[in-house]
């Protein structure tokens, strides 16, 4: 007998939602999102996969769940992977079912998030798998700037499955929990004879801190659910939105006099830059960016005056605050993400040069230093620098210089803005001086004083228009905040072009 009432196809449809089960994919989403907004969509898809007895297990949903619904009240879309259903693997609807969150969440301008907890491409689909991962891949390529996207490892993460969370903005890792690799341990092993746990090939550790794939790192679900909402509070929904705007009972005049004790005047030494930055910004509050990984460059997200700013420090810390390969990767991605979503840039500068050596000649630090200088040149966003106290040659230009197009460039009094320290430039420019000398050591001091009396010092460059104002360190956080308003409506356009060919 057919149905005959709503009420009865109602109850049918109720019947049909629970045969789907609550999977721990979509309880990650419930937790992620604001409490009643999910609106799941494509909940009765099912493969046509007529392989390997499939054709007998047709779970619905396909292993992935997918939607929308808010964040702190702003719309986002998303999709959640479900181990429990061949282990969370990539099938052709599977796949359909992605793209069609992330189409329409490029339609409507809103960012994008993946919770990926998946055995990689669905075996038993062949090629109509790998067509889904092209597919998606296509998709974050194109998003790429337009919307935020993030991905969360909750889960293994394998194969070429790893492609699509590198694709995007942001992937945070949980510890213990999420893995990612191109080829597990077993296959390590076969092939190259290697021992390593899957937990050392691909962890959140690992990502976190030597590949620099990752770019958060959290103990546990809630803290990376926690990161995800923070990460978005300072972003715009899309390439033409603005940040949010969070007021503040921070005064935005408010001078902080430590900040002179905090960089020490003596170059050799060395200090935490983290401290300058939550003394300048709004309540204190910075969110670090890839915190582990590369960590003589700190880049992260805080507010001047409510207004949300990527800012990029050098930090004097670790290896002397020098750029090498992956501090100039790391912030050069960074810039072009602050470019792409129309966040200020702040640049705290203290650089002494780009790390010698061999091993960054031979791992490319030319090619990845030249992506640095790309990076700010290309950028229209406003870009504010603050020179703490050294800025030597390439690296002084590479970090945010008025010769890249930095919109307004502050240095501290102990700025030492020059072609290099005192000590290299004295011995090369009066070497045939120093050597005639009776006393060879005595003149190269006094060479270098003569040195430092001339060029090691903010003067110099703002004589020249390379340095707008000489500052107090304590007036930073003021100054900064009349930049902000001063090129807040800074329009820049570039010649017509289909795209550059960046140094990578
Ligand atoms: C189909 C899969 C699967 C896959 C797991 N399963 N991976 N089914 N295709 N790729 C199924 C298992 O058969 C099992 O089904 C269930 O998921 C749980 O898997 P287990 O192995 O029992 O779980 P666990 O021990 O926790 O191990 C998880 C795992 C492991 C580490 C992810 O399953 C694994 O190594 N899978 C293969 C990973 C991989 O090599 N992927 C690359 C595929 S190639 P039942 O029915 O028994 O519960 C690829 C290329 C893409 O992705 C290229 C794109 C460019």
């Amino acid at each position: 007998m057919g149905l005959t009432s709503i009420s009865e196809l109602c109850g049918k449809l109720d019947e049909k939602r629970a045969s789907k089960g609550t999977s721990k994919a979509r309880e990650r989403i419930m937790q992620l999102l604001d409490t009643d907004s999910f609106v799941e969509i494509d909940e009765f898809v099912t493969h046509r996969c007529s392989n390997f007895g499939l054709e007998d297990r047709k779970p619905l949903g396909d292993g992935v769940v997918t939607g929308w619904g808010t964040i702190g009240g702003r719309k986002v879309y998303i999709y959640s992977q479900d181990f429990a259903v061949f282990g969370g693997s990539l099938g052709e609807k599977h796949a359909d079912k992605i793209c069609k969150v992330i189409d329409m969440a490029m339609e409507n301008g809103c960012p994008i998030i993946g919770i990926n907890d998946s055995g990689g491409a669905r075996i038993q689909e062949g090629t109509d798998a790998l067509n889904g991962y092209g597919k998606i891949f296509k998709r974050n390529t194109l998003a790429s700037g337009v919307i935020p996207q993030f991905s969360i490892i909750m889960g293994p993460c394998a194969g070429g499955a790893v492609y699509s969370p590198a694709l995007t903005d942001y992937i945070f890792m949980v510890d213990k929990e999420s893995i990612m690799h191109i080829t597990g341990p077993e296959v390590v092993r076969a092939v190259t004879g290697e021992e390593v746990t899957r937990e050392e090939l691909g962890g959140a550790e690992t990502h976190n801190s030597i590949t620099g794939n990752a770019h958060f790192f959290a103990k546990d679900e809630a803290e990376c659910f926690e990161q995800v909402k923070k990460v978005l509070s300072y972003l715009p929904l899309n390439n033409l939105d603005d940040s949010p705007f969070v007021p503040s009972n921070d005064d935005p005049r408010r001078a902080d006099l430590t900040l002179r004790e905090i960089v020490p005047v003596n170059p050799n030494k060395g200090y935490d830059v983290h401290e300058v930055l939550t003394k300048i910004l709004d309540d204190g509050e910075f969110l670090e960016v890839q915190a582990g990984f590369a960590k003589n460059i700190v880049t992260g997200y805080g507010r001047i005056g409510g207004r949300a700013i990527g800012i990029v420090a050098n930090n004097a810390d670790v290896i002397a605050g020098c750029l090498d390969i992956n501090a100039s990767d790391k912030a050069s991605r960074f810039v072009r993400h602050c470019d792409a979503f129309n966040l200020p840039i702040v640049t705290f500068v203290d650089v002494p040069g780009y790390l010698p050596g061999k091993d960054q000649e031979y791992g490319g630090i030319i090619r990845k230093g030249a992506k640095l200088l790309y990076a700010y040149s290309e950028a229209t966003v406003p870009l504010i620098s603050v020179i703490m106290r050294k800025a030597y040659g390439g690296a002084y230009l590479a970090m945010s210089s008025k010769s890249l197009g930095a919109d307004v460039v502050y240095a501290w009094p102990q700025a030492e803005i020059a072609v290099m320290g005192a000590e290299g430039a004295a011995s090369i420019v009066f070497k045939k001086e120093i050597n005639a000398s009776d006393d060879p050591s005595a003149k190269r001091l006094e060479k270098i004083e003569e040195y430092k009396e001339a060029f090691a010092n903010p003067y110099r460059a703002a004589e020249r228009g390379y340095v707008d104002r000489v500052i107090m360190p304590e007036e930073t956080r003021k100054v900064l905040c009349q930049a902000l308003d001063a090129v807040e409506s800074k329009r820049q356009t570039r010649p017509a072009k289909k795209h550059g060919v960046i140094p990578h």
